[in-house]
């Protein structure tokens, strides 16, 4: 593992099996790390990985959707490590369970919430981030969207309008602050196998998932997207912006 985050300090705003991959591999690369989640065990179990393998990292309660709550992990970055450098908007709810639902008869409710912690929690994080960032004279913005965000699917309505909102803001923040020295960028991950998946899916799933892939020796890890997240962090990936980026073993091939 190269040293191409030394020095920098990224927020990892959602752990669980994605934010858990990023925050290891940033901290591996040398970042210092603060990983927050709304469910802040999982995430002190892996700050706590990271520190005995040697690394940088701290956990803290984060709820992504809560103005006051962001701009507190932003003020715990930049106290424990000297300021800001990156922040990957990750965490997701996944409210809508049901497959039989769609626009006709999803609960007004579950839209909402989707909408306000998946779209508007990105919005109050990249809010939080940004005049740290701006403040260290420019830094990385990447979030997690979803092949929903452009495939059309009868399913996950909510979340899917919710990931296409975040590529809309992803290009309004790399337009509107690209020339202060801010890049943002989207990652979408096609199917990405960890711990709770690993356990909701059954194995026809799997194969029914795998037979949609063009690649089809496996289904994606966290550290497929971890590898491409480090890149949009590191001066290496200082000439991409404003991109959404698939990593999902070309399920959608963007032109
Ligand atoms: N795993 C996949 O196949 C896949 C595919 C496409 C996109 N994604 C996207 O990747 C991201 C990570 O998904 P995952 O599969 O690792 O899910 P996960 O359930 O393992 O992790 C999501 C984490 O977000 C946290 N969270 C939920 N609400 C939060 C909030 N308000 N504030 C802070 N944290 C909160 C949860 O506690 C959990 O730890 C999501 O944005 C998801 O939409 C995942």
């Amino acid at each position: 593992m190269n040293d191409r985050l030394k020095g920098k300090t990224i927020l990892v705003a959602g752990g669980g099996g994605i934010g858990g991959g990023l925050a290891r591999r940033f901290a591996a690369e040398g970042a210092n790390v603060v990983l927050g989640d709304v469910a802040p065990e999982g995430a002190e179990a892996i700050a706590a990985d990271i520190v005995a393998a040697g690394g940088s990292a701290i956990a803290t309660r984060l709820d992504g959707a809560d103005e006051a709550s962001t701009a507190a992990a932003v003020a715990l970055a930049c106290e424990k490590f000297g300021g800001l450098d990156g922040i990957h908007a990750n965490f997701a709810n996944f409210i809508e369970q049901d497959d039989s639902v769609g626009a006709l008869e999803l609960p007004l409710a579950d839209f909402d919430e989707t909408m306000r912690v998946n779209l508007r929690g990105y919005f109050l994080c990249t809010r939080a981030a940004l005049p740290a960032l701006l403040e260290r004279g420019g830094g990385s913005i990447v979030y997690t969207s979803s092949p929903a965000a452009c495939k059309g699917e009868p399913v996950r309505l909510a979340y899917a309008v919710a990931k296409a909102g975040v590529e809309a803001l992803m290009r309004h923040v790399a337009s509107r602050y690209g020339a202060m020295g801010i890049r943002s960028n989207c990652i979408a991950p096609g199917t990405t196998i960890h711990e709770r998946l690993e356990t909701e899916l059954d194995d026809a799933t799997k194969q029914w998932l795998l037979d949609l892939s063009i690649i089809k020796s496996r289904l994606g890890r966290p550290e497929d997207i971890a590898a491409m997240a480090a890149l949009l962090m590191a001066d290496e990936g200082s000439y991409i912006t404003g991109q959404v980026i698939g990593v999902d073993g070309g399920v959608v091939m963007r032109s």
